[in-house]
């Protein structure tokens, strides 16, 4: 399978999945990156994608004459590539119709929080400021909502009373790395259905 990533920051998440096609092989994982896009410039997430040879493409909504335009400028860059399968790790964008018609079902996202709880761009600073004492990383795949689409797989991790933001998120993506790696395998590997709310990997 063809795997499309979509990054926007530091890109952990797609180096875990980089080191984990690189170290059983495409066909023991059941994918490989084809292409990292992103929607800005300069950051270590195109870095890595360059280090491991992989093609890169930059959507920025600025170069646009307006957020559809956006949308369907990154739907063309992102099937240019023909993914089996698009990941979006770390993507700070919300994609509009044009990329969802293209990819919808197929389209999956990690976020840093257990979903629907903290929704957002903010789900680790929003978790810590409301004092759950636990909290994690959702697996979902990516429907017209913010955060809202069919839950794939979870991950707790525990809130500690030292934590700062940036000390849980770490933390978070201790255990977000590992289990998006999992699940795109699985995805991959098995095949799967969405079944209204539910996803049955097969
Ligand atoms: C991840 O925790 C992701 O869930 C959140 O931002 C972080 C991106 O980290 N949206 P990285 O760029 O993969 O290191």
């Amino acid at each position: 399978k063809r795997l499309v990533v979509l990054v926007s920051g530091s890109g952990t998440n797609l180096q875990a999945l980089l080191d984990a096609v690189a170290e059983a092989g495409p066909a023991a994982y059941g994918a490989e990156i084809v292409a990292v896009g992103a929607d800005r410039d300069g950051i270590e997430g195109l870095a890595r994608a360059e280090r491991a040879g992989l093609p890169t493409f930059v959507c920025k909504v600025k170069d646009h004459g307006s957020r559809d335009d956006w949308d369907r400028a990154l739907a063309e860059a992102t099937a240019a590539y023909e993914p089996d399968l698009v990941v979006s790790a770390g993507f700070m964008k919300i994609v509009g119709k044009e990329f969802l018609a293209r990819f919808g079902g197929r389209f999956v996202n990690t976020h840093p929080a257990l979903l629907p709880s903290f929704p957002g761009a903010h789900g680790v600073r929003d978790a810590l400021a409301y004092g759950a004492r636990v909290t994690g990383c959702t697996v979902h795949f990516v429907d017209d909502g913010v955060d809202t689409g069919p839950i794939i797989a979870q991950g707790v991790v525990e809130v500690r009373d030292e934590d700062d933001e940036s000390a849980l998120h770490e933390r978070i993506k201790e255990v977000e790395r590992r289990l998006l790696v999992d699940v795109v395998g699985r995805l991959a590997r098995n095949g799967y259905r969405i079944e209204g709310r539910k996803v049955v990997i097969q």
